[in-house]
């Protein structure tokens, strides 16, 4: 698939290119983003020019299409849709920037992400799956702001280079509401 750009409000995503390799490797340090994501620790430049090289791989095979989040054309996060079977699902994931985080910057780009995601044309998916660590209450809070339904716990379901964790897991399907629901793993 050719990458495709999106825009919103006051972010632009694009597929991440090789100008973003320090940005990516000096945020990939905070030790938040090994703790809930599948991340390499410690993540050095080298880590970062492997993922560009993956990404542009699977934006052209169609299975997994990351985009950069930009503000003002500085990177600031990572968006991407996973595993994706055309007509069917896909999985979301993302991070952020310390720096950019709490600035509602990961909902505005994953709302984008997600209509485009449930659009007949290119995707036409029915169903968007969220996964997280047990206890990722921040991503737990974009998903619930995105519409996400809790649909359990996924025993020992997660696998990172660091080991097997239980997970929390949500959906989203072309039809629901995006109107946040209650979520029994959160108090608020
Ligand atoms: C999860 C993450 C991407 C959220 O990014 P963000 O730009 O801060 O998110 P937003 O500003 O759009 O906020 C989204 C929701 O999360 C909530 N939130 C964000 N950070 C939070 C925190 N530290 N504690 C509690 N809630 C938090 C916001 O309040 C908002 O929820 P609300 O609408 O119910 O108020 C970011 O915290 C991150 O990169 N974390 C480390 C990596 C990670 O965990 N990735 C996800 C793996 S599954």
């Amino acid at each position: 698939m050719e990458p495709v750009t999106l825009r919103t409000e006051r972010l632009e995503l694009s597929i991440p290119v090789e100008s973003d390799a320090d940005a990516i490797t000096a945020a990939a340090q905070d030790p938040e983003v090994p703790r809930w994501t599948v991340l390499p620790s410690p993540y050095r430049r080298a880590d970062a020019d492997t993922f560009l090289t993956m990404t542009a791989q699977r934006w052209d095979a169609g299975t997994d299409l990351v985009w950069a989040i930009r503000r003002d054309d500085a990177w600031v996060g990572m968006i991407g849709l996973h595993g994706v079977f055309v007509g069917g699902q896909a999985e979301i994931g993302y991070w952020m920037a310390s720096t950019a985080r709490r600035q509602g910057y990961l909902t505005e780009a994953a709302r984008a992400v997600i209509d485009f995601a449930f659009a007949p044309e290119p995707l036409d998916l029915q169903r968007i799956e969220w996964r997280a660590v047990v206890g990722n209450v921040p991503s737990s809070r974009s998903a619930r702001a995105l519409g996400f339904r809790y649909e359990g716990v996924l025993r020992q379901g997660l696998a990172s280079p660091r080991g097997r964790y239980d997970g929390w897991i949500a959906g989203l399907l072309r039809a629901d509401e995006r109107t946040p629901q209650p979520w029994p793993n959160l108090e608020d």
